[in-house]
């Protein structure tokens, strides 16, 4: 017999069980709820301008787990505690890496980061990188100097802004400027200028909105003249150029500078990075851009998740005065008179750690994490899903879920009293920095920021709204972008406050 037809005859059986196979994936992912979706755009359209509030009310209607068509992105989505637990206790590894696309590749720094790279050997490196030298509390604690001396300014800046005019000052603005002063010193150095820290603000909203555009190039190479048509190339290529002089202006400064700033060792994480590329006991290559990459994750990752929470910390205590007067009292009690708190005394501030959680639990930064993506076939629920399946936790569903808060609407830093649960990844209804593999590594660099900034906001002065402007017309919704910034900004009047 013709040896080619015995190889055909031979493999028949193989390919028949191959198509048996696939029917029965298609048939049982079928089977996954999912709304209908408009021929080539899908499901996007029901995404709306608040993507997490859009799924939540899809998820009343189809469930807990569902699956969407995002253009031709199949992507699932899951908004019950529950799943998740599943997943990551099951499929955490399968679920490691995340979704690559044009826009992916830019905000990784071509792959080089941490956050939105792919899952392999190197983001392991990076990320214990990263947790070790960069984000340990070791390494936060001893950075302690750059979050007081900011601090002097902050409270300046707010009695600056209430002497002029009538007395209103936009809060959101002060917040913004502080966080960014903070983190862009901690990470490029304090010798970093103004203008360079206003550029990386920039920098750093630019790229929530950046993440849900949308490269017509990722459909079909040869759409890539769309993109150019719609700006999106321009906008691009401005926003690599800008990371680049920074970057490599900042290369050259820690070359010239001096070990000492300030009389302090200089322990910046690109300073800190640059000297580790001298380490030899790291057992891999730390590249210059690994450091770049690492460098641009700890600003996007690190400034508008912090910033946002912030506000919206403010923005509760405003709307929730019996929850003011709570943390001002254990303030007061903790100062013993002295006009600052020091970051010394944080520990005792138990009433505010419980009630940044319940912001946190309210009012999620990052309210759909960070998107995932199936490196091979797997089961959830039952269901199979295959390989490149993109994965999406709603985790501000999860703040409001019934059957863990009790009246999850209300607003209570209480409930934390009388409970354990925490945000490090072992309470699966409470994960506002994300869990498993993929965990945020910036906790307790980013708390140590709000902490000390809150305690001494509220020391210092009393907060009202401005005349005429009442509770009920706070608006609380969330902006668009993959960060939740409140939409509107906070404008309050500050007055001085009696410390004893
Ligand atoms: C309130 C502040 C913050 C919140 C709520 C937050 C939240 C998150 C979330 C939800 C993720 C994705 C986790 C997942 O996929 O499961 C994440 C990842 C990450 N965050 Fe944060 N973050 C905050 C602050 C920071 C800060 C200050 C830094 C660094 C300076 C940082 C660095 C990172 C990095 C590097 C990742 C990527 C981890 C990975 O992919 O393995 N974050 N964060």
């Amino acid at each position: 017999m013709n040896p080619i037809m015995l190889v055909a005859i031979l493999m028949t059986p193989f390919f028949f069980l191959l198509l048996a196979r696939r029917k029965v994936i298609s048939q049982k992912e079928a089977l996954l709820p999912s709304p209908p979706r408009l021929p080539f755009i899908g499901n996007l359209h029901q995404l709306g301008s608040i993507p997490h509030r859009s799924l939540y009310k899809l998820s009343k209607k189809h469930g807990p787990l569902m699956l969407l068509h995002l253009g031709t992105v199949r992507t699932l989505v899951i908004s019950c505690p529950k799943i998740v637990e599943e997943v990551i206790k099951k499929n955490d590894l399968v679920f490691a890496t995340r979704p690559m696309s044009k826009l992916m590749d830019v905000l990784s720094y071509n792959k080089n980061d941490i956050a939105f790279a792919q899952y392999g050997e190197s983001w392991r490196q990076r990320k214990k990188i990263a947790t070790t030298h960069l984000l340990s509390s070791q390494k936060v604690k001893s950075m302690s100097f750059d979050r007081t001396e900011e601090l002097p300014l902050l409270l300046e800046k707010v009695v600056d802004a209430a002497s002029r005019g009538n007395g209103v000052i936009c809060l959101t603005e002060i917040l913004n400027s502080y966080v960014t002063n903070v983190i862009t010193r901690m990470v490029l150095g304090s010798w970093i200028s103004k203008g360079k820290k206003t550029l990386l603000s920039k920098l750093s909203h630019d790229s929530s909105p950046l993440f849900y555009e949308v490269s017509f190039e990722d459909l079909s190479p040869n759409l890539k003249w769309l993109d150019v048509l719609s700006g999106l190339d321009r906008k691009i290529e401005s926003y690599k150029k800008n990371w680049e002089a920074l970057f490599e202006e900042t290369i050259k400064n820690h070359g010239q500078e001096s070990k000492e700033v300030n009389g302090k060792n200089n322990t910046y994480f690109m300073g800190t990075l640059l000297d580790l590329q001298n380490d030899s006991s790291l057992g891999f290559d730390l590249t210059n851009d690994y450091i770049k990459g690492l460098t641009m994750d700890m600003i996007i990752a690190g400034i508008d998740t912090t910033f946002a929470t912030l506000d919206w910390c403010m923005t509760e205590l405003v709307r929730n005065p019996e929850v003011m007067k709570k943390v001002k009292d254990e303030l007061r009690k903790v100062a013993h008179g002295e006009d600052m708190i020091s970051e010394e005394l944080l520990g005792q501030l138990s009433y505010l750690k419980v009630f940044i959680k319940e912001v946190i639990r309210l009012h999620p930064p990052a309210p759909l994490l960070l998107p995932r993506e199936s490196l091979q076939d797997c089961q959830i629920q039952g269901y199979n899903i295959p390989e490149k399946t993109r994965l999406v936790i709603n985790a501000w569903a999860f703040g409001r879920d019934e059957s863990y808060w009790e009246a999850p609407e209300q607003f209570k830093p209480e409930r934390f009293f009388d409970c354990t649960v925490d945000y490090k990844g072992k309470d699966f209804y409470f994960i506002p920095f994300g869990v498993g593999r993929r965990i945020c590594p910036g906790m307790d660099f980013s708390m140590a920021i709000i902490e000390i900034a809150l305690a001494n906001l509220l020391h210092r002065f009393d907060w009202s709204l401005p005349s005429g402007i009442t509770i009920e017309d706070m608006d609380m919704d969330e902006g668009c972008g993959v960060i939740a910034f409140r939409k509107q900004k906070l404008e309050l009047v500050p007055t001085a406050s009696k410390v004893n």
